[in-house]
């Protein structure tokens, strides 16, 4: 706790600014429970439990909120952030940090907050020697993303959380002890990621500068130290995924988390989550879908045999990864930001700038095809996995790496509802499940009682007309 009791550090330390927060939210919370603790804000309905609760407001979320329209963060949203929080020096892209700050507290942090929240991750990125030698044991013919879940799970002995847990200490401070995994876990992600990178690919390891912030060592010690639109790229995407709500993984995490397991084992089953297709592993996906397509019809694909080849795909039944939505109904706000980028730092390689048009083609061809194709399809459009893998490519990314490049910062933005959901003393999640069974005796009670009442409506209505 070394963070929270320095008083010289105080005035900018995370601790103590996620400290001042906690008070008013526990206040909130108390007058949620007291003056609405019986108000039905929205009734579930067969399709609801039929449709994995889509459209269902029932998780509560500290950092933001999802809906149809998008997301906000602390009530704001992406580019409103874009304007508002700071940039690292000769970037034009938000500091990863600083949206993480941002995340904890609401607050814009000041350069002097900012730096010290730097410095401090940096502080915490290398990893123990045992985790180290166990991470440069593994066989490097093990995909990264096992490795990876593999290096959490072992430092899972470092928590400072569930050491806390275990020697008993009091439920109300556990928060700052999940604040320090997580802080560790943001630091030593990225490191993982690079160390694995390195072994996988036979470079040094490098050590890691306080002059550099969490993306710039990143790009360092997986050889990109002068590669700066991919520092930029890096520093946009962990600003842009680090929270989304009730995602699979963050949900995941959050179900995992709720029965107060330590942080490094909760982000390695939220890592899990999302290696299904449907969710995060359809960014690799997509890349691979697109070099098909490219491999089948060449490089100068028309858009005509681009709707063939996308059409047969379809005839087989089969998903096309980086289309659709399970919630948004708006144009993806990140793919926004990724088209932004691309045309903010073209490359200067045409055969980059020939492969990603097709992308964008393929991506304007595609929608239309699944509106006419798939029934019932809610969004056709693509979504920010359409392209980010793509990009990812085009800087020579293997697929094998972008879920993880992703991870680091989808982890850290989870964690912030984790430190706050020990703020305020959260109840571990646990609905009821029921039958298909049930669910139709439920049902048909219901819709009974509905006749009967409108019966005796109409009856009412006749007797009332007559009494006139
Ligand atoms: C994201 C996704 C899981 C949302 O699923 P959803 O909420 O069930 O979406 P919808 O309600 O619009 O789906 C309706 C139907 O369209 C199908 N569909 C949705 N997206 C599709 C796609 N990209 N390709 C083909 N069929 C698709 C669904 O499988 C469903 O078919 P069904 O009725 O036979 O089960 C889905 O769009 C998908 O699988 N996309 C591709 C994977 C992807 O890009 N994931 C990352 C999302 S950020």
């Amino acid at each position: 706790m070394s963070s929270l009791l320095n008083s010289e550090t105080a005035a900018v330390s995370i601790f103590n600014a996620v400290a001042q927060r906690i008070p008013s939210r526990i206040a909130l919370a108390g007058k949620l429970l007291t003056e609405h603790r019986q108000s039905t804000i929205h009734e579930l309905t067969v399709e609801n439990i039929l449709h994995g609760l889509r459209g269902t407001p029932c998780l509560l979320w500290e950092i933001s909120e999802t809906s149809p329209l998008g997301i906000k963060y602390h009530g704001k949203t992406v580019t409103e952030l874009n304007a508002l929080l700071p940039k690292w020096p000769m970037s034009t892209q938000i500091s990863p940090e600083a949206m993480l700050w941002f995340l904890y507290t609401a607050e814009i942090p000041t350069p002097t907050q900012l730096k010290h929240f730097s410095n401090d991750l940096i502080s915490r990125a290398e990893l123990p020697l045992d985790a180290q030698t166990f991470c440069d044991g593994l066989s490097t013919d093990i995909p990264a993303d096992t490795q990876i879940i593999m290096t959490l799970s072992f430092l899972s002995r470092y928590s400072k959380f569930t050491a806390a847990v275990t020697k008993g200490a009091h439920k109300n401070d556990l928060w700052k002890y999940v604040l320090e995994d997580a802080l560790d876990i943001t630091a030593r992600f990225p490191m993982i990621l690079s160390r694995i990178y390195a072994n996988v690919h036979g470079l040094p390891h490098q050590p890691w500068s306080i002059d550099l912030d969490l993306a710039a060592n990143y790009a360092r010690h997986i050889g990109r130290e002068h590669d700066t639109d991919y520092t930029e790229f890096t520093r946009m995407c962990w600003s842009l995924y680090m929270d989304h709500g009730t995602s699979v993984s963050a949900h995941a995490m959050r179900l995992v988390s709720s029965a107060w397991t330590d942080p490094y084992l909760t982000v390695a089953s939220g890592y899990i989550a999302g290696t299904g297709p449907l969710h995060a592993k359809a960014i690799g996906d997509s890349v691979m879908f697109n070099l098909a397509l490219i491999s089948a019809l060449g490089p100068n694909a028309t858009k005509e045999d681009i709707a063939t080849h996308v059409g047969q795909h379809l005839l087989g039944g089969k998903i096309v990864p980086g289309f659709g939505h399970a919630l948004l109904r708006v144009p993806d706000a990140r793919l926004v930001a990724l088209t932004n980028f691309l045309e903010t730092h073209p490359s200067s390689d045409p055969k980059v700038d020939d492969f990603l048009n097709l992308i964008q083609s393929i991506n304007s061809v595609v929608p239309p095809l699944l509106r006419e194709k798939v029934q019932g399809m809610r969004n056709p459009h693509p979504n920010a996995d359409a392209l980010s893998g793509s990009i990812l490519h085009a800087y020579g990314v293997p697929v094998d790496f972008m879920l993880s490049f992703f991870a680091c910062s989808r982890a850290p933005g989870f964690l912030v509802q984790q430190v706050w959901d020990r703020a305020l003393g959260l109840s571990m999640e646990r609905p009821l499940s029921l039958t298909m069974d049930e669910l139709l005796a439920k049902a048909e009670t219901k819709t009974a009682n509905a006749t009967t009442n409108g019966v005796n409506g109409h009856t009412n209505g006749v007797a009332t007309a007559n009494a006139h």
